[in-house]
């Protein structure tokens, strides 16, 4: 069995980015950003994207948010509340120190510890893209669980032209799975997209190389909307 077949049926990047130590390798690669607490003041193209959709007190939830840089520069221009979960202890913990406003917490997308419907938005920070096979059917359960009616989702991920699998770039064990995040959401009419930016790793322009592609979308949960009454 190839390396590919044998990660689409166990749930092993996990562990890799949790005990394994990816995710603190993952912050240790990106210290000089993920470390000063000034990479906060400028908002990405994608958090401004983002901030259209959070009121001030909201609630937000960062997946995958390594020390809480993209979830602070979100909370100081939107006024909200934020809550981000990263599998890096030493992401976690050097943002707690960095950030002492935010609940940052170590945790990973497949289990959510947030009660029902208690989150106003909820954004997946380039994660999903990482996230096993065989847990990418409950993120989206404990997401929706978490979410309550009439709040958003936020998904920065590639965008490719059709779903691929291919290594990750550091280790070729993890596999990358980049597809259209935004259509596991809108598979139920209760999930609706309002918007969707692409851009590259470079600039904020579209990128013709589907790989290098990437995007932020956001969808709305309604739990009354998307259906035809007859
Ligand atoms: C590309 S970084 C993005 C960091 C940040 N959200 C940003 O936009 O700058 C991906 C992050 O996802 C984390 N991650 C990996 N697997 C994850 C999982 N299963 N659940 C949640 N986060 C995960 C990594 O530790 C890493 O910090």
């Amino acid at each position: 069995m190839t390396t590919l077949e044998n990660s689409l049926m166990a749930a092993r990047q996990n562990e890799i980015f949790s005990t394994g130590g990816e995710g603190d390798r993952y912050f240790q690669r990106n210290r000089a950003f993920y470390s000063d607490k000034r990479s906060a003041d400028e908002l990405s193209a994608a958090a401004a994207l983002y901030t259209k959709y959070i009121k001030q007190d909201d609630l937000v939830l960062e997946v995958g948010s390594s020390s809480g840089v993209n979830l602070a520069s979100i909370c100081q221009a939107a006024g909200c509340r934020g809550v981000g979960i990263d599998p890096s202890a030493e992401a976690i913990g050097k943002g707690l120190q960095l950030f002492p406003h935010l609940d940052l917490r170590v945790g990973t997308a497949d289990r959510l510890d947030f009660a029902d419907h208690s989150l106003d938005f909820t954004l997946f920070g380039f994660c999903l893209y990482l996230v096993d096979r065989e847990h990418i059917t409950r993120v989206v359960a404990e997401a929706d669980r978490c979410l309550r009616d009439g709040g958003w989702i936020g998904i920065t991920d590639f965008m490719p032209d059709v779903p691929t699998a291919r290594p990750y770039a550091h280790r070729a064990e993890i596999t990358s799975y980049k597809l259209d995040y935004s259509r596991l959401f809108t598979a139920f009419p209760h999930f609706q997209l309002v918007e969707s930016v692409c851009f590259n790793h470079t600039d904020n322009r579209y990128s013709a190389d589907p790989q290098e592609r990437l995007s932020a979308q956001v969808i709305h949960k309604q739990m009354r909307g998307g259906y035809q009454r007859i």
